[in-house]
């Protein structure tokens, strides 16, 4: 059955820019570009591999406005860089139906040594060359035939760590909201005065800071009204991402997403999905109660059309930031559109690409065949299957873990992974995790003592095409620990004394 009729497939109009769909890749660093910053045709196939997945609007990897040393990262401080850049917006458009908007990026100095460049640092010359360079750069991206542009707001960089609670200026730059909100607004205020009003320009920042005396959503509400009234289109929220809590590394610059606030930017698996969807959800009634009805993007760690449905449905945000789960599967829209969520290659939010990026190594999903450097692409509509005798799946408890084996499916093409399904007791089985097609085993880590669970599996092609259910097995894993509340319950029930000897015994 087609999801076309789903709210994420209802188009949205931002100024002159209509997206086909509610979907957006959110900007994320691949590494793929060289330390000269030039477009290069790692980029082009990178970008047109998204482009051809169908996503609404592709928000491309940040992009440096000055010509700050740093390690591999697109630069649009320059017209020299122009000419790559048109190329690569002239082969996004062509490859899919998207609009396409590059992150525009400033940051400050930061050395292997440890020191790092701070907001009190800058001049009164330093603050007008950053807005100049915002305001060439986002000029820049309109003739390079961009759909619009999107000023980097979030994180560790500079016009964040000026929205920052923990900004240290005592001028007018910093102190109050509006102080601190001075020099992001003015940079707006160039980027219009250079790009017109017939233009989009989005605006990411961040939610929540994350971090100790950082903001929360108390600020970031007034920040976004205050950014929507002075002429922003669309509001993107991230989360977290601070130099303050980075785990330093010897002889390496500061990676911003090594501390707590790092795991709140990009969730891994021990977080729930949509983790930090209460800060859209905060933003975006904000702005309402305000009467702006600016677009917000929510992202963290949404994975399912069920949750996209649901973020719209219930007014967390209008549009719906998915980065990790394109990166596994480009073609995740259009397989939705198409009513084939079942054919999804779902990101398991190991956070290997996170691990990449913060090494300065290419981007790519942990998931992708080795040396493809790329979701796969195939056409093929036959699945997988099991040998003649099955999958011979066998699950048992070791050590606080159950572990899976079971024997390689086949495919005219090949395998790609296997889907992990469990429940509990005897409840429906769902999605638990994934395995790469090298591997024939999964370990469990995440059980309870005195629970039954079964487990099952699907194997999946390069077109994500699920073979059938492998046969259900169970395991119980034993209870080895006294229950913590055994003291209260005898306490309360003294003749419930020997059920529970029994049954922790
Ligand atoms: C490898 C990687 C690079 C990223 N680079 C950027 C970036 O350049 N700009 C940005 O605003 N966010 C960046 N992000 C954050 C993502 O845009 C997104 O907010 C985050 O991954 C949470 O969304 P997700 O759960 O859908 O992945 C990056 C994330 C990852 C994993
Ligand atoms: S590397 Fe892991 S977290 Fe990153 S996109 Fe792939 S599956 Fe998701």
């Amino acid at each position: 059955m087609s999801h076309a009729a789903s709210p994420v497939f209802t188009p949205l109009a931002i100024r002159t820019m209509t997206l086909p769909n509610r979907i957006v890749l959110p900007a994320m660093v691949t590494r793929l570009s060289g330390e000269d910053g030039v477009v290069n045709d790692d980029i082009r196939r990178r970008y047109v591999r998204f482009a051809r997945g169908g996503a609404g609007m592709l928000v491309l990897e940040a992009m440096a406005v000055h010509q700050s040393k740093s390690g591999p990262l697109l630069r649009i401080g320059a017209d020299e860089f122009k000419p790559g850049l048109t190329e690569l917006a002239r082969r996004c458009h062509d490859a899919g139906p998207g609009r396409v908007v590059p992150q525009i990026i400033h940051f400050l100095k930061i050395s292997r040594a440890g020191w790092r460049q701070t907001v009190d640092m800058l001049s009164p010359d330093d603050l007008d060359g950053i807005v100049e360079a915002y305001g060439q750069a986002a000029l820049r991206a309109r003739e390079c035939g961009f759909d619009g542009v999107e000023l980097h707001m979030a994180h560790a960089y500079t016009l964040s760590s000026f929205l920052s609670r923990l900004n240290p200026r005592r001028d007018a730059y910093g102190g109050t909201l509006e102080n601190r909100l001075r020099l992001p607004v003015r940079v707006l205020e160039r980027v219009r005065q250079t790009v017109g009003w017939d233009f989009p320009v989005g605006v990411r920042f961040l939610g929540e800071e994350c971090i100790r005396g950082g903001y929360t959503i108390v600020d970031s509400v007034p920040i976004a009204v205050r950014l929507a009234r002075a002429g922003v289109d669309y509001v993107s929220l991230s989360a977290g991402g601070k130099f303050e809590d980075a785990r330093p590394a010897p002889g390496e610059p500061l990676y911003p997403y090594t501390g707590y606030s790092g795991d709140r930017c990009m969730p891994g698996s021990n977080y729930p999905d949509g983790a930090n969807l209460y800060m859209p959800e905060a933003v975006r009634a904000g702005l309402r109660a305000h009467g702006l009805s600016t677009p917000v993007i929510a992202a963290g760690k949404v994975g399912s059309l069920d949750l996209a449905e649901r973020i719209l449905e219930r007014g967390l945000g209008d549009l719906i930031g998915m980065a990790r789960a394109l990166l596994a599967d480009p073609d995740l829209p259009r397989k939705w559109q198409a009513g084939r969520e079942d054919a999804v290659v779902r990101c398991v939010y190991g956070n290997v690409c996170k691990a990449l990026d913060e090494a300065f190594r290419r981007v790519d999903c942990t998931l992708w065949p080795k040396k493809l450097g790329q979701a796969p692409e195939s056409d093929d509509a036959v699945p997988p299957a099991w040998p003649a005798a099955g999958a011979g799946l066998t699950a048992e408890y070791r050590e606080g873990r159950v572990l899976l084996r079971w024997t390689a499916a086949t495919d005219n093409e090949a395998v790609y992974g296997y889907q992990i399904v469990r429940a509990e007791g005897d409840g429906i089985l769902v999605h638990h995790s994934s395995a790469r097609a090298g591997s024939a085993r999964f370990e469990d880590p995440r059980v309870l003592g005195g629970q039954t669970y079964r487990y099952a599996l699907r194997p999946y092609d390069l077109a994500g095409n699920r073979g059938p259910l492998s046969a259900t097995v169970a395991v119980a894993v034993p209870d080895e620990h006294v229950s913590p509340d055994w003291d209260v319950r005898v306490a309360r029930d003294p003749g419930a004394l020997e059920a529970c000897t029994a049954a922790t015994s």
